[in-house]
């Protein structure tokens, strides 16, 4: 038969070290919130349900929460008295009776679904409480592991231990699986008899012990565990978060040449032989296809780039860019919901909003579409094939046909027809001769008031008004 699991994630925590106005579980990594990674681990070691337990801003954190493949219920713990007082506000929850209920702290985000899997594991293998355990470089302030003989006798938070106790580096990680059938019993066996007088999650150990209960701790990577209370720790969980995804991404074919100056998002889709050159930010909703090559200092959001498309150096694609196969946006160009046709190009310093380019069409330096009237956004759409001069100013709503051309420097503002050439420009004139003629009219005046004993001064510059 299989087992049932509940998991229950404390997020009532006060964010005062955040210096924040938002919980500090509402805080981003990897452009997504701290506690819809918890949920999503959480759901990825199959539990059934997830309740978060809630002090601040509830609806954005239930809301947060919910984006993970896992039923979740939220309640609210309206006073802060610990940890033990936090789950049970999952009472309720809990009374429906789950097999196994794993406590987790919502301010953990890289808390790796194989460790939950495995305190599923030990409880059904037979003991009764399990507590993920860590080797702290620096433990100051954690919950130390009080081991004998093998079990797990007691947790002793860091205020309350002894000297001795303090030597030891074996610490509370924070996520306790409990026996669901008993948890509630338990929970309230804990009282507040400490040096912060608050219910403490970890006193659950001794008194299961008491009462004849098996009680095991496991081991997880310290960086697992990392919790965030201050940016400096919100900091080092990003660093290690985007670390760990750069990692996956080259192990599975990703070239990137200084993969510390590439950023990633946690929906970031990259294909094999893709070649990432330093300093990308990679927003939200990007994917990438295969043998793409991203130049150095590139912006991406919400942009599809097709097969073999090169961006950059220095581009920004903003949501809606979608990239067709082999296509191309260069240096300086910034290109938002716009769909650029297989093998086109845009090359250089342009603006591509709202437009869709066909294939190979050219798109010369300086082009810009205006898509903008003040209040509303327009189309621009143009043809397979066709050519627009450098300097091209393109007024929305316009359409230019296939392989039509126009002119640099024009500004167009009605239809060009497929295979047309659409001049929107003044027609230049040439004078001869009339360049020395101006010069030396100019020279003459100068003489002129030299002869008057004027002195030649320049009109001062007057701030604008
Ligand atoms: C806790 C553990 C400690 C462990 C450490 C790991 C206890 C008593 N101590 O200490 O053994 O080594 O985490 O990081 O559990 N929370 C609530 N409501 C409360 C109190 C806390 O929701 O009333 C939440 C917080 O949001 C946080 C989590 O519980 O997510 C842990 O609370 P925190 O105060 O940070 O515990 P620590 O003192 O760090
Ligand atoms: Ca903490």
């Amino acid at each position: 038969m299989t087992r049932t699991c509940l998991a229950v994630i404390l997020a009532a925590g006060d964010a005062t070290r955040m210096k924040s106005d938002r919980s500090k579980v509402l805080h981003p990594v990897g452009n997504l919130s701290i506690i819809t990674h918890v949920t999503r681990a959480a759901a990825a070691a199959n539990v059934d349900h997830a309740v978060i337990v809630v002090g601040r801003d509830a609806e954005a954190v239930a809301a947060a929460a919910a984006q993970a493949d896992v039923p979740v219920t939220t309640v609210l713990q309206s006073e802060r008295k610990g940890t033990g007082h936090a789950v049970l506000m999952a009472r309720e929850v809990i009374a429906r009776g789950f097999d196994d209920v794993i406590v987790l702290y919502g301010d953990a985000p890289l808390i790796n679904p194989d460790s939950l899997k495995a305190a599923q594991a030990a409880r059904a293998a037979g003991a009764d409480v399990v507590v993920l355990g860590f080797r702290a470089k620096d433990p100051t302030g954690y919950g130390r592991l009080i081991v004998e003989n093998g079990a797990l006798v007691a947790i002793r938070e860091h205020r309350d231990a002894s000297e001795a106790e303090r030597g030891i580096d074996f610490c509370n990680g924070g996520v306790i699986t409990l026996d669901g059938h008993t948890a509630i019993a338990l929970l309230e066996a804990i009282g507040n008899a400490n040096a912060k007088g608050e219910y403490y999650l970890t006193d659950v150990v001794e008194i299961a012990r008491s009462q004849g209960c098996r009680v095991v701790a496991i081991e997880a990577p310290e960086e697992d565990l990392l919790g965030c209370n201050t940016r400096l720790e919100l900091a080092l969980i990003e660093a290690v978060w985007q670390r760990r995804r750069r990692n996956e991404m080259m192990l599975s074919g990703v070239s990137m040449i200084d993969p510390a100056t590439v950023y990633l998002s946690h929906d970031t889709v990259i294909a094999q032989d893709v070649l990432i050159e330093p300093n990308v930010v990679f927003g939200t909703g990007v994917t990438v296809g295969p043998g793409a090559v991203i130049h150095a200092f590139c912006h991406l959001e919400g942009a599809d780039i097709g097969e073999g498309a090169e961006v950059g150096p220095f581009a920004r694609l903003r949501p809606g860019a979608d990239l067709g196969r082999g296509s191309k946006v260069g240096n300086f160009c910034e290109v938002k919901k716009t769909i650029v046709g297989p093998g086109a190009k845009i090359n250089h310093l342009s603006y591509v909003g709202d437009a869709r380019i066909g294939a190979k069409a050219n798109i010369g330096a300086g082009t810009i579409t205006c898509n903008y009237d003040g209040v509303n956004k327009h189309l621009t759409t143009i043809g397979d094939g066709a050519f627009i001069g450098s300097n091209t100013s393109l007024v929305a709503p316009v359409k230019i046909g296939a392989d039509a051309y126009v002119a640099s420097g024009s500004v167009v503002t009605m239809d060009v027809p497929d295979n047309g050439v659409a001049f929107g420009r003044a027609r230049q004139i040439n004078r001869a001769g009339m360049a020395q003629m101006l010069r030396e009219k100019a020279l003459k005046l100068n003489e002129e008031r030299k002869l008057k004993g004027e002195q030649r001064t320049l009109t001062p510059v007057t701030k604008c008004e």
